[in-house]
């Protein structure tokens, strides 16, 4: 039996496998060769940061660079200049001749290293000489993307990870609008990385802003069922616990799918279980604990909607629909208003809390959070059991 929970609810590893994506992540692979720009769109938790990280491993390991940065809630310009500057230097310290020969073309920051107490080494940036505004620094920054892309044999690979929260800064139009003409004529390849798809798309989408036009759009699709299912049993088999396929095909359908509802799901279940084989009554305390384990996440993200958009999530948590504005669905569950539901829509959307599906359903996008709601205000435990004549 291994030591170790085989289903891990962070960020996949290098080494880790990763289940199915080969053809987007051969697509992506050819676009960074390329020098081509792409967005990358899926809701939260359904595995944009994983399959970016894969992506970065594999042109790393067909010779190429590729810098991976976090831009999630940076919270000013200045601020993601440093965050791009930093994860800069971490990707070209692939080898010492590539770091000393490209880290000097960035020239708003110089390298700081330092050794940690584990004899390993880190990096970040700090800034040089000339005084400049963020902007002007993040602009700089942006540009020596480009000239260290011009000095290798390859396209620099540049992944920005949650790249709406750039725009959601007070001065984003500003922002957009420089670093849209900084990225315009480069050699290196970007792929922009968001969860707040309404977001992100406008950037991309709109002929009013800077970016309209300037990268491929691409959903990320979720993982098909059955080979999510026949993915769980090989992990789980690998750790020491044989499980049927009927259990993990239930995960799967329970979780719709859901890259991170799935993985909480069978973690749970194999913490309990290992190394016996899970019964249906174990998947539903698996379940169960699940849900409760993101009880501190789903109660803030509850806490920050509108008491207008509570009552809608609420709502469409108990009963997914096409048309939230009927008179007979807003009767049925006391929703007075009409444009009240379509201001909370909105609200709920561009969140990416609830999304439409093809067929126009619209429908809370993270399972858990559904379940979490449908159990938590629904029902109550009694306290003694009336006699029901
Ligand atoms: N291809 C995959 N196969 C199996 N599990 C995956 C895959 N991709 C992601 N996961 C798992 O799904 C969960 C979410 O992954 P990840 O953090 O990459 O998603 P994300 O979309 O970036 O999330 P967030 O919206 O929080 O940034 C993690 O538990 C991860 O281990
Ligand atoms: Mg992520």
């Amino acid at each position: 039996m291994s030591e170790i929970n085989p289903f891990s609810k962070t960020v996949i590893g290098d080494k880790e496998p990763l289940c199915n994506q080969k053809s987007l992540l051969a697509a992506l692979l050819l676009e960074a060769r390329s020098g081509n720009n792409n967005v990358l769109l899926a809701p939260r938790r359904c595995g944009k940061t994983s399959l970016a990280m894969r992506l970065a491993r594999d042109y790393r390991a067909e010779g190429g660079l590729a810098t991976f940065c976090d831009l999630s809630a940076v919270p000013s310009a200045d601020a993601a200049a440093d965050r791009i500057a930093t994860a800069l230097y971490a990707s070209l310290s692939v080898n010492d001749r590539i770091f000393k020969k490209l880290s000097r073309l960035v020239t708003a920051f110089v390298p700081v290293i330092t050794m940690n107490p584990d004899g390993s080494f880190s990096v970040s940036a700090a800034v040089s000489g000339v005084a400049k505004s963020g902007l002007d620094r993040l602009v700089s920054v942006v540009a020596s993307l480009d000239s260290i892309s011009s000095h290798s044999k390859t396209p620099l690979l540049v992944i920005f990870d949650e790249f709406q929260d750039l725009a959601m800064l007070n001065d984003g139009a500003r922002i957009e609008a420089s670093l849209r003409s900084t990225i315009q004529h480069h050699k290196a390849s970007y792929l922009f990385i968001g969860s707040r798809r309404k977001l992100l798309r406008d950037m991309f989408d709109s002929p009013k802003r800077a970016f309209y036009r300037g990268a491929t759009t691409r959903d990320l699709p979720l993982i098909e069922p059955d080979e999510f299912s026949t993915h769980l049993v090989a992990l789980a088999g690998e750790s020491g616990a044989a499980w049927p396929l009927n259990i993990t095909d239930n995960i799967v359908a329970i979780a719709e799918a859901h890259t991170y509802s799935v993985t909480a799901i069978a973690h749970a279940l194999y913490e309990l279980t290992v190394p016996n084989v899970p019964t249906e009554d174990d998947l539903a305390k698996a379940m169960n604990t699940a849900v409760a384990r993101e009880t501190s996440l789903f109660t803030s993200v509850y806490a920050s909607l509108t008491p207008q958009s509570r009552t809608l999530i609420e709502v469409l948590a108990k009963e997914p629909t096409r048309q939230p504005m009927s008179g007979e669905y807003m009767a049925r569950h006391r929703l007075t208003n009409a444009a009240t539901v379509k201001k909370s829509l909105i609200t709920l959307i561009n969140g990416d809390h609830i999304a439409k599906d093809e067929s126009g359903l619209i429908t809370l996008t993270d399972p858990l959070l559904k379940c979490w709601l449908n159990e938590r205000w629904g029902r109550q435990h009694m306290i003694s059991m009336p006699s029901i004549r």
